[in-house]
């Protein structure tokens, strides 16, 4: 990329361009991958808020769950529709693209699928974009890409700055960085292995580089994207420890949070301990996904760690940080799952008292090893959806226990944006990840005569808690 077409793309101006819009369901890092997108497409198109406002309508997806491939197929019809009646008003121009790990695994089945699909993309193939929107413009072409690919797809740093001036500034205070891509646990459970392919470990100096470009540009938090990003740098030569890099980003002027997701537990050393405690940028917050409880399923899931080796990670971190907050990942249901399984998953969610906690139903994925159990190994639907109901009811009552103590204690907020509804009010978190509402934060004295924007630090009382979150009100600056 040379200087002359960075120039040209900062000089263009923003009414006269044509409207993307983009659909991201799944991980952060679906959404790091739509800023891509974004920022491919920058030179001629801006983010508009609905799919009939935009001549590209891109769906990036995810395939971890069945639930979220389902959504794919339905939102196409609705596209479907969106474009026969462009077309019946003689607008032929519109453009579906659909990217993501569906994209990667299906590929042409997409195509025939939804025949008004114009491309397809891989999830290793996303700097072909323009050209696959070019061929289905000016030659009204269908392509499928999703071939793999060995080397880092890195994009030019001009087209990562244009991002800036496209994305929401509810994003650009929070920098998402990808620092490796695939996985290789090869956890029986899950697609990734197949949409994403083996790990592939990001070059420190392009994680830095793209780190220092974001902050220059406004971002205060950085969040580090990686399936297992504690096993980074392993598949570099010479190898780079994850705790070194972190180390290095610490010292990068600007960065004021630092988060990453998610370290797996087998991957946890003692200098990963260490860095908790040791540099005040990192967030005291950890998601360590713990699936399920139980030794038996552990091992059936091929998660390389039992339950008292997460225990004794957890115990360790805490004696660190107190007040560091835990949050994870759970199954439900996996193949074989007893009720004897599932009180281990309590207990252990007990013991940890997790702040929060994402829990799904096990769902059965393509190419993966926990399809070949048989029918008599599957838990019932019914069941798993009341194991599900009951872990769920029991995060509640201990996340709404643990939210108390942050009664009446002073805290630093990262503001993420307005509350929907609810005038003068701001929402974001503490450095624990734990979500607070600032009601009327424009009303009493001079801070709150002021609007409030995303990616400001402010301090604030708490005076309310409960399961789901925290209110405070906003002290003088
Ligand atoms: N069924 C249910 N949940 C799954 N996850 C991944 N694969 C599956 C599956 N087949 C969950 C895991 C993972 C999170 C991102 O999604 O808990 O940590």
């Amino acid at each position: 990329m040379t200087d002359t077409l960075s120039t040209d793309i900062l000089s263009k101006d923003n009414n006269s361009k044509k409207g993307i819009w983009i659909k991201t369901y799944g991980c952060q890092m679906n959404e790091y991958d739509s800023e891509k997108v974004l920022a491919l497409l920058s030179k001629d198109y801006k983010l508009v808020d609905t799919p009939e406002q935009a001549e590209i309508a891109f769906v990036n997806t995810c395939s971890v769950r069945d639930k979220a491939e389902q959504k794919l197929y339905s939102l196409l019809g609705v596209l479907r529709d969106i474009k026969k009646e462009k077309q019946a008003n003689n607008n032929t121009n519109y453009v579906i693209g659909v990217g993501g790990c569906v994209a990667q695994q299906e590929g042409k089945t997409i195509v025939s699928r939804s025949p008004t699909v114009d491309f397809v993309v891989g999830t290793h193939n996303l700097s072909l974009v323009p050209s696959l929107v070019k061929q289905a413009k000016e030659e009204g072409k269908k392509s499928v890409a999703v071939n793999y690919r060995e080397e880092w797809e890195e994009l030019s740093p001009e087209i990562e700055q244009y991002t800036k001036d496209v994305t929401s500034g509810a994003r650009s205070f929070r920098a998402l960085v990808s620092i490796q891509r695939g996985c290789s646990k090869h956890c029986t459970f899950c697609v990734v292995q197949t949409t994403r392919g083996e790990q592939v470990s990001r070059a420190k100096e392009e994680i830095l580089r793209e780190i220092k470009l974001k902050v220059n540009l406004g971002a205060k938090e950085v969040l580090l994207l990686g399936q297992t990003v504690n096993s980074y740098g392993l598949d570099l030569k010479p190898r780079i420890k994850f705790e070194n890099l972190v180390r290095e980003i610490a010292e990068i002027e600007g960065v004021s949070r630092i988060r990453f997701i998610s370290p797996h537990p087998q991957e946890v050393k003692p200098g990963f301990i260490e860095l908790y405690g040791d540099l005040k940028q990192l967030c005291p917050h950890i998601h360590l996904p713990l699936q399920s409880g139980s030794d038996r399923i552990l091992k059936l899931m091929n998660r390389n760690y039992r339950k008292k080796r997460y225990l004794e990670i957890v115990q360790a971190l805490k004696q660190k940080l107190p007040d560091i907050s835990i949050t994870t990942d759970i199954i439900v249901g996996f193949p074989t799952e007893t009720e004897e399984d599932f009180n281990e998953t309590l207990e252990v969610m007990k013991e940890v008292a997790f702040t929060s906690s994402f829990t799904f139903k096990y769902s059965r994925r393509p190419n993966t090893k926990a399809l070949s159990y048989s029918i008599e190994d599957e838990v019932p639907n019914e069941v798993a959806h009341q194991r599900l109901l009951k872990l769920q009811a029991l995060q509640d009552e201990i996340a709404a226990e643990n939210n108390k103590k942050w009664l009446d204690r002073e805290v630093e907020v990262l503001v993420e944006g307005k509350i929907k509804n609810k005038e003068n009010s701001v929402r974001g978190r503490i450095p624990q990840g734990i979500l607070v509402e600032l009601i009327s934060a424009a009303n009493k004295n001079s801070v709150k005569q002021r609007e409030i924007l995303p990616g400001e630090l402010l301090r604030a009382k708490i005076n309310y808690t409960s399961a789901h979150g925290l209110r405070g009100e906003l002290l003088d600056e």
